[in-house]
């Protein structure tokens, strides 16, 4: 990479109308994570030294999503949408500090890679003043055309400019550019709006550049990487494209999956090496599965850590906040939340752990329920080293069970179980043995009662 400074202006002040949402564009999540969030991790992996993110009026959570994935990064408003030029240039400050290449990413194209934002800035540095990414849309509609000139790119068309030979044109524009910063600020300003929208379009600054004699080139990528989120459905297409680059990922990481079409991760799922996911696992975002867990069929994970050789499902439901200790298991129908799963610890099926922590080697049996909520507040529920809770055991929190202690089927647990202990928390049973004698003795029921019943129920009915 050449020593030149680079500024990342991020341009995420449209409307975006055509998502029918009260949700900005950007803040739509893909694979876990908002598409502001990708491009953000894309401009931090390309290197570069500052970022300046432009918003629309009234966007503090874009505004708030933009600096928590990028703390340095600067926020600036486009008080007016007035076309993409005039969003860069809402970030005129910025680019007056004089970095050597100007990136603009459009937050809309949320799979861009790091490298080829790279590769953008490579042009740059050899000899262009203007570089974009072009592609070959399989749609072509809506996107802007790349007139080329031999090498040379001459202008870009937008779709509603373009006249039938420009609209042929198949190479389109990929929305991302890269200006020298030493003539960026000129190109901008001298872009003007005769157009049929009536906007400042950034495409401009090509005919602007070549009018100046300056050089812009057209480099090339997939339609994956540079898709344009408008709609719904684009976005549902752009999902699918990241899942199957998470998979990808997963597997060449050393992963099993039996079936990768099935599994959904987040674009921040960690996996150690010989992790095998069954069929139909769904990852939320923050997961962290180590060596050798396996992850069983219709199991759903967000915000878990699942230690070396865990097992976790079928049908599993770990919520932020599930530990699972190495060797531990959580079995089938399982629900785990804000809790500690000791080493080599078992919950079996049914089981509800909110709130608390389960020691070592710990045994809890099914139907058990930490009944952490009182309708005002949570507590917390403690199991000690290799405690046996029996099945159907309500725990009600704040509670704790010493190690090795036995909570008998069936128990509420109200008061501490002191360690090494067998605590009983129900009823006795009680086994009448002359009870069949004794209702033999008794006169069978007349027909008559029965008849009156069955119209009184009737009636109720009606
Ligand atoms: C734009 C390009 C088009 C390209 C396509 C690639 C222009 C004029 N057109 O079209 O050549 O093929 O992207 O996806 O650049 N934005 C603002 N303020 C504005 C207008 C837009 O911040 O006033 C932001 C939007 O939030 C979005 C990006 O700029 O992130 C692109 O705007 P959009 O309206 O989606 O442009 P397209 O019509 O898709
Ligand atoms: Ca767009």
């Amino acid at each position: 990479m050449s020593k030149r400074t680079c500024l990342a202006i991020v341009l995420a002040a449209g409307e975006g109308t055509r998502m029918r949402s009260a949700v900005p564009k950007v803040l739509h999540p893909i694979a876990g994570q908002s598409m502001l969030a990708h491009v953000l991790t894309a401009v931090r992996g390309a290197g570069t030294e500052a970022a300046a993110v432009v918003v629309g009026p009234d966007s503090d959570a874009v505004a708030d999503e933009a600096r928590r994935m990028l703390p340095k990064a600067r926020v600036f408003v486009q008080a007016e949408r007035r076309g993409t030029a005039d969003a860069v240039l809402a970030a005129r400050a910025a680019i007056a500090k004089g970095a050597d290449d100007i990136l603009v990413i459009f937050g809309d194209t949320p799979l861009i890679s790091a490298d080829t934002l790279k590769r953008l800035r490579g042009a740059i540095d050899h000899h262009a003043s203007i570089a974009v990414i072009g592609f070959r849309p399989t749609d072509p509609t809506g996107y802007g055309r790349l007139v080329m000139n031999g090498h040379r790119l001459v202008a870009i068309r937008e779709d509603k400019e373009a006249n039938d030979v420009e609209r042929s044109i198949d190479l389109c524009n990929g929305g991302l550019m890269a200006l020298r910063g030493e003539v960026a600020l000129e190109i901008l300003d001298r872009i003007d709006n005769n157009n049929a929208k009536g906007e400042f379009y950034l495409t401009d600054a090509v005919t602007v550049a070549d009018g100046m004699a300056l050089e812009a080139v057209a480099l090339e990528t997939q339609e994956d990487e540079v898709r344009g989120i408008n709609t719904r459905a684009q976005l549902a297409e752009a999902e699918a494209t990241m899942q199957r680059r998470l998979r990808a990922a997963a597997l060449e990481a050393g992963v099993t999956m039996i079936a990768p079409e099935t599994a959904f991760l987040s674009a921040d799922t960690k996996f150690g090496r010989d992790v095998t996911i069954e069929p139909n696992v769904v990852f939320g975002p923050g997961c962290v599965i180590e060596d050798d867990a396996v992850i069983r069929a219709f199991s759903h994970l967000t915000g878990a850590h699942v230690g070396k050789g865990a097992s976790v499902g079928p049908y599993a439901r770990l919520r932020p906040g599930a530990k699972l200790g190495a060797k531990s298991r959580v079995g089938n129908f399982v629900e785990v939340k804000e809790a500690k799963i000791g080493e080599g610890a078992k919950a079996n099926h049914l089981a509800y752990i909110g709130d608390g922590r389960v020691g070592d080697g710990a045994n809890i049996g099914a139907g058990t329920i930490f009944c952490n909520y009182d309708g005002k507040a949570k507590h917390r529920t403690e199991i000690g080293k290799g405690a046996f809770i029996g099945s159907n055991s309500a725990l009600v929190a704040p509670v704790k069970v010493g190690d090795n202690a036995y909570v008998g089927s069936g128990s509420v647990i109200t008061d501490n179980v002191p360690a090494g202990a067998l605590a009983l928390g129900r009823g006795r049973q009680v086994n009448k043995t002359d009870w069949l004698a004794g209702k033999a003795s008794k006169k069978p029921a007349t027909k008559k009662p029965m008849k009156a019943l069955g119209k009184k129920k009737a009636k109720t009915k009606r």
